[in-house]
């Protein structure tokens, strides 16, 4: 008998295909027909080499554009042809990039604001009221970043940790569907970087989110998260859960990477010969 399945993905992604520039000397085929399943509450680390398409997935997800082919549901409802705007309003997103996702020139509390209004109708009004900004102090003092008592200054003042665990309380204040990290701690030097993962943890257990979060931190892979997919080549060639990924070590992934390395130069090779043989 087939099993059940008793919960409805919070992410599908079916034979996702992106190509950038077509019929053009530039022509990438970024995602190759990727096939993704994340249950409600899940958190999947996303890695792989550079350019293997990694942040176009993630991208893809987001709306930042339109796949070519295959379709895209969050929470049950097909946003393939959602516009990113649309999209927002079930999504929350950390760059690596500490300045993107905040206003620079607007205050803390005005950017939290912001984001704790997020998906109210228009015309709601900015209601940067005793309450609200009582609520924001609080949740900013939970960051541990010491931001609680400078709550009036912009933004651009801060340093990169400071912004990106903002950036984190921001893109979870509303609880979204999907929460989206594109290796949001790779701009931050090691320490900062610590405290940021922690946040990000506490964050994703405690408001049991669905969460993808691309990494090149192979510790960071093993620490966190419940399942890991490698990508290569703009296709998904791993993916490890349950049990199989609690077993996982370092090593275990740098063995995997090189043995995807050596398909590689073999693939390469056999088409050489192929190529040899036949011209
Ligand atoms: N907007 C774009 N226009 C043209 N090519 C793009 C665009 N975005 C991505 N690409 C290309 O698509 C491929 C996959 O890129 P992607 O950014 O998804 O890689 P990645 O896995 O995130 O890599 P990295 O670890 O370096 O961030 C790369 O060859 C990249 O140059
Ligand atoms: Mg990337």
């Amino acid at each position: 008998m087939k099993a059940i399945q008793n919960w409805q993905p919070m992410l599908k992604v079916r034979n996702a295909r992106k190509t950038f520039n077509p019929h053009t000397p530039n022509e990438v085929r970024a995602l190759q027909g990727v096939n993704l399943e994340l249950g409600p509450g899940k958190f999947l680390i996303v890695l792989g080499g550079n350019g293997s398409g990694k942040s176009t997935t993630l991208n893809a997800v987001a709306g930042s554009f339109f796949v070519d082919d295959g379709s895209i549901h969050i929470d049950g409802k097909d946003v393939t042809r959602w516009r990113e705007d649309q999209r927002a309003s079930l999504i929350g997103r950390v760059f690596q990039n500490p300045f993107s996702g905040t206003a620079p020139n607007m205050s803390i509390a005005e950017n939290v604001a912001l984001a704790a209004l997020r998906g109210q109708p228009r015309g709601f009004g900015f209601a940067l009221n005793r309450t609200m900004r009582e609520e924001i102090r609080a949740r900013v003092r939970g960051l541990n970043m010491g931001l609680e008592d400078r709550l009036d200054n912009m933004i651009g003042s801060l340093s990169g940790g400071q912004r990106q665990a903002l950036t984190l309380l921001m893109a979870t204040w509303v609880k979204p569907k999907l929460l989206l990290l594109d290796e949001h701690t790779a701009a931050l030097d090691p320490k900062t970087a610590d405290k940021v993962i922690h946040l990000t943890e506490q964050v994703i257990s405690q408001g049991k989110l669905t969460a993808l979060m691309v990494t090149h931190s192979m510790q960071q892979a093993v620490n966190l998260g419940d399942r890991i997919i490698m990508m290569h080549k703009g296709n998904i060639v791993r993916d490890f859960q349950g049990a199989e990924k609690r077993r996982l070590r370092v090593e275990d992934l740098l063995d995997q990477f090189e043995d995807i390395r050596r398909m590689e130069q073999l693939d390469e090779s056999a088409s050489e010969m192929l190529q040899e043989t036949y011209i």
